[in-house]
C-alpha cells in the first residue's frame, strides 16, 4: 500500500538505496586502490595497455568487499539478509566490471589513463551493475530511469570532492 502511494522523493530515495553498493564499490578504489595493476602491465593486440595503471588489484578486490559490506548492512537494517548480501556482491562486482570495460574501451580508442570519456566514465559502472544484479532483483523501470539520470551528476560531484580532499589527481 505505502509502496503504491510513494511520490517522486520516495522513488529517488529507493533508487539510491538500491544502487548504494555499486556507488560505494565504484568510489572505494580511490581510497583502497594500489598494488599491481589488474592487467599486470600487459599490452593488448593493439600494443596499448589492456586496462592501464588506473585499475589495480587492491582497488578491484577492495571495491567488491566494500560494496558487499554495504549489502550486508542493508540486510541488517532491512531483511532479507541473504538477498541483500548477494545483491550487494553482484552490484559491486558489476560496478567494478563496468568500470573495467570502460577503461578497456578507453585504451582501445587511445584515451590515456585518467583521460575523460564523458558519459561512459559516469554510466558504464551503473549499467553493468544493474545487469549483473538483474538475476537477483530487477528494480522498477522508474528506478532504472532515475538512476540513469542522477548517476552522472552524483559521480561528478563525488569525484570533485575526492579531488578536493586529495584522493584523486583529477576533478572528474
Ligand atoms: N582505482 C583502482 N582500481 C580500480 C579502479 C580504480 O585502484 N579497479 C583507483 C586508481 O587509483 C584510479 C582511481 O581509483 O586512478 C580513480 O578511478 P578511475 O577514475 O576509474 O580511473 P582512472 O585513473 O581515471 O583510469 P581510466 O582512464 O582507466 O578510467
Ligand atoms: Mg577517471
Amino acid at each position: 500500500m505505502t509502496e503504491k502511494m510513494s511520490g517522486p522523493i520516495d522513488t529517488i530515495a529507493s533508487a539510491i538505496w538500491f544502487i548504494l553498493p555499486a556507488y560505494v564499490a565504484n568510489a572505494a578504489p580511490v581510497v583502497l586502490g594500489g598494488g599491481p595493476p589488474l592487467d599486470f602491465g600487459k599490452k593488448f593486440l593493439d600494443g596499448r595497455r589492456i586496462f592501464g595503471d588506473g585499475k589495480t588489484t587492491r582497488g578491484f578486490v577492495g571495491g567488491i568487499i566494500a560494496g558487499t559490506v554495504i549489502g550486508l548492512l542493508q540486510g541488517i537494517f532491512r531483511a532479507p539478509l541473504g538477498e541483500h548480501i548477494l545483491l550487494g556482491f553482484m552490484l559491486a562486482l558489476g560496478a567494478l566490471l563496468g568500470d573495467l570495460v570502460s577503461s578497456f574501451i578507453k585504451r582501445r580508442i587511445d584515451i590515456e589513463r585518467g583521460g575523460a570519456a564523458p558519459g561512459m566514465d559516469q554510466l558504464s559502472f551503473v549499467v553493468v551493475a544493474l545487469l549483473l544484479a538483474s538475476p537477483v532483483k530487477v528494480p522498477s523501470w522508474q528506478i532504472i530511469v532515475i538512476l540513469l539520470i542522477i548517476t552522472p551528476p552524483i559521480h561528478l560531484a563525488t569525484n570533485f570532492i575526492g579531488y578536493k580532499l586529495g584522493f584523486k589527481s583529477r576533478p572528474y
